[in-house]
């Protein structure tokens, strides 16, 4: 299919703290647009969902309508309306189910309902220039998850693991708090650590097994806390780079060692941690070592976005009919083929 004839999708996504809205035409992003409540849940330390729930609402209809002003789309020349079903917050993402539902009710079209770990597993296909989704190891790591899933073909995947504890992010955004920093502490840590020595204290690697794809971080983050008491002076640069590093090693080392285990050549990684500049770049040495061809997320496609959103509906519009007006948002909505 030519780029001109792909499938043009108005896409929403409110399954956390981010209200987003992107119009996306198969592989391209024409616009996206993205209101953070950072701001918002700062004072609390974390996401408190009827805060998120009262924002999304008063932020949706401001956002459609400013990406479609900025494109210039009229709404009758969409193909379909896309929206995150799940999972997340059922509060938060029953105001972006809704407002994709009602307009794609009032247009003709239909409406896609999208898995969000879908988004981030696909979202490093989503740009011009990766070419379409293929058979990869795709490592999902964000706030909320943290999974090893083998991409069989679009539609068809498997989880390989994920974390029994703490999710990755949770992980830096509870030790940034302990040492500190503001929340989100991820993004944080990751300036912080530029000016520290990744190997000034040694903290624990989780599971080492050689064909161990669990992941925990629950006690490495114990045991920052405990090592906390014992410092002293200006040691926040090296812990943030200590810590960082541990959490680097295992993602790096599980994911080429499972994309061995499971014959994939090519890696795809995604979510807001996968913004991460050491991890960008260790992925990338261990990778081109490995001989695996990697795909990263766009830095800008790596926290809650709605184009990966919308890059999935494509996806699906692409392999047929589409009908998911009687589905419901689902806070623990499972990724097809979720062992
Ligand atoms: O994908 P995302 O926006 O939301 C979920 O689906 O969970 O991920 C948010 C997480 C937060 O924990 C945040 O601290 C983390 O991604 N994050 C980072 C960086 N940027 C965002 N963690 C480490 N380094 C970063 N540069
Ligand atoms: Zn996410």
């Amino acid at each position: 299919m030519s780029a001109a004839a792909a499938p043009l999708v108005l896409a929403i996504e409110t399954s956390c703290d981010e209200t987003a809205v992107a119009l996306v035409r198969g592989s391209t992003l024409l616009a996206g647009e993205v209101a953070s409540q950072v701001a918002l849940h700062q004072p609390f330390g974390g996401v408190v969902p009827e805060v998120a729930s009262r924002s999304h609402l008063s932020k949706i209809k401001p956002l459609i309508d400013l990406v479609l002003a900025k494109t210039g789309v009229e709404p009758g020349r969409l193909d379909g309306v896309a929206a995150t079903l799940g999972p997340g917050l059922l509060t938060a993402l029953l105001v972006g189910v809704a407002a994709a539902k009602g307009l794609a009710i009032g247009l003709g079209r239909p409406f896609i309902g999208v898995n969000h770990l879908e988004g981030h597993l696909l979202s490093p296909f989503c740009n011009d220039e990766s070419g379409p989704p293929v058979r990869s190891l795709g490592l999902i790591v964000s706030g909320g998850h943290t999974q090893l899933v083998l991409l069989e073909r679009v539609g068809v995947y498997r989880i390989i693991s994920r974390t029994m504890d703490d999710a990755a992010g949770e992980a830096f955004d509870k030790v940034a708090k302990l040492i500190g920093l503001p929340y989100p502490g991820g993004p944080e840590i990751d300036r912080l650590a530029r000016q520290g020595d990744p190997d000034k204290y040694r903290l624990p690697r989780s599971m080492p097994g050689e064909n161990n794809f669990q992941f925990s971080f629950s006690g490495l983050k114990t045991a920052v806390r405990y090592l906390l008491p014992q410092l002293s002076g200006d040691f926040r640069a090296d812990l943030a780079a200590s810590f960082q590093e541990a959490v680097v090693d295992v993602l790096v080392r599980k994911t080429v060692s499972a994309a061995r285990a499971y014959g994939c050549d090519v890696v795809g990684v995604s979510g807001g941690v996968s913004c991460n500049s050491r991890l960008r770049t260790r992925m990338a040495e261990a990778c081109a070592d490995a001989g695996l061809t990697l795909r990263l997320a766009r830095p800008d496609l790596t926290t809650d976005n709605a184009a990966m959103i919308g890059f999935v509906a494509i996806q699906r519009l692409q392999q047929g009919p589409v009908d998911d007006l009687a589905a419901d948002a689902d806070p623990s909505l499972a990724l097809a083929g979720d062992e």
